[in-house]
């Protein structure tokens, strides 16, 4: 069924069997330190069927990273406790890419000896608190990053993509999504600067650019993917132009030669984040010309539909492959979907529990899992 997402195609470096991704998805199951740890192992390779796996945002640096058992990607334990989990996935068949992560100013204090965290500006995240080790507490306003700090953040970009590589990853993806630091920069309600890295569109893209380049520089570009989130809010991140924003950010990512592009775009009725900001892929698909994943509230349908039609490349999916380990398969045979489109307490539980535990048709099938 479905025969369209289940052909082969190219994402730059990477040979997919089949267009059904998994979207990157934090799950919180990494150890104090930020160190992956062996259950993270047995997750991804039982998702090992999807074309490609995105794995769980990574942190680059501490300075970029403000979620308590979210794993890094800048320290040499982190990059031993990735090669378990890389070598698992190609065992078990798949591919994975690491998804960088600098959140910017969504990053508590509490991770930072009580320094600020940093961004485009001095804005701070007003909705909802940061889960730290020592409770939930209030963002706090953000200091605004120098220009002479700018080759320094390229740098831990490029640190992460040569230790992601080391561990045995297939790829990086620059999560330049969901108002973390590139987003922050991005966006108009984010960035306030004056300087060349304020004020245009032109200029908003240029540490995206600056990243992506840096990046690329430490692997290739066929190694290299980006997210974006072109529509609507995310964590106070917005901008009133998205069309001609986003037309920017795509021809960096053009320019760039990126493997693939992934979009996050939710629609009014979405249940990961919802807008009425229109979708923004026709603009960027018109300049980026690589392969486009789409990505939000996806039904097997609409994404065989949309591939055939060329709107895009390839779909991802995120929290119906949390609960569907075999979800490739699944769409393929047309068998039914564990739902997980509520907002299960599970997704960021420090356990087992609806996160290797989901089982697969073929145990079903055995009743070897409930
Ligand atoms: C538990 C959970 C964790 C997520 N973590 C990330 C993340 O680390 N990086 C990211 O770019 N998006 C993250 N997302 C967003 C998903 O990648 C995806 O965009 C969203 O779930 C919508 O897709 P879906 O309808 O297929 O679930 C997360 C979503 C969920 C539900």
């Amino acid at each position: 069924m479905h025969d369209s997402l289940f052909q082969p195609i190219q994402l730059g470096a990477i040979a997919a069997p089949n267009r059904v991704l998994m979207a990157p998805c934090t799950r919180t199951r990494a150890q104090d330190d930020f160190v992956p740890s062996a259950i993270m192992a047995t997750y991804y390779a039982q998702r090992a069927d999807a074309g490609l796996i995105i794995s769980e945002a990574t942190g680059i640096s501490q300075e970029g990273l403000g979620t308590a058992r979210a794993p890094g990607i800048w320290s040499k334990a982190q990059v031993e406790g990735w090669k378990p989990i890389t070598e698992a996935v190609h065992k078990a068949g798949g591919r994975i890419v690491c998804q960088l992560w600098h959140m910017g100013r969504i990053v508590h204090p509490w991770f930072l000896g009580g320094e600020p965290p940093v961004s485009a500006s001095a804005t701070r995240l007003e909705e909802g608190k940061a889960h730290t080790p020592a409770g939930r507490f209030p963002y706090e306003t953000a200091r605004p990053l120098r220009i002479d700090e700018m080759p320094r953040i390229v740098e831990d970009y490029a640190l992460a993509t040569r230790n992601a590589r080391e561990a045995g990853f297939d790829g990086v993806q620059l999560h330049a999504a969901n108002g973390y630091l590139i987003d922050q920069f991005l966006r108009s309600s984010t960035n306030l600067r004056d300087d060349d890295y304020g004020g245009s569109a032109e200029n908003r893209v240029r540490l995206l650019r600056e990243v992506l380049e840096g990046i690329v520089s430490a692997w290739d570009a066929p190694h290299v993917s980006v997210r974006l989130s072109p529509n609507g809010d995310s964590q106070g991140a917005d901008d009133p132009d998205p069309a001609t924003l986003f037309a920017h950010a795509a021809q960096v990512v053009q320019d760039a030669g990126a493997a693939f592009l992934e979009l996050r775009q939710p629609g009014p009725d979405g249940t990961y984040g919802s807008t009425t900001v229109p979708k923004q892929d026709a603009v960027i698909r018109a300049i980026y010309k690589g392969p486009l994943v789409l990505n939000s509230d996806y039904t097997a349908e609409d994404a065989a539909q949309d591939v055939a039609s060329g709107r895009c490349d390839a779909v991802s999916w995120g929290r119906l492959y949390l609960s569907n380990p075999d979800l490739a398969t699944r769409i393929r045979k047309g068998a039914p979907l564990a739902p997980n489109r509520g907002a299960p307490k599970t997704w960021y539980y420090p356990s087992e529990e609806g996160y290797t535990d989901y089982p697969t048709l073929e145990q079903e099938a055995a009743g070897a899992v409930a």
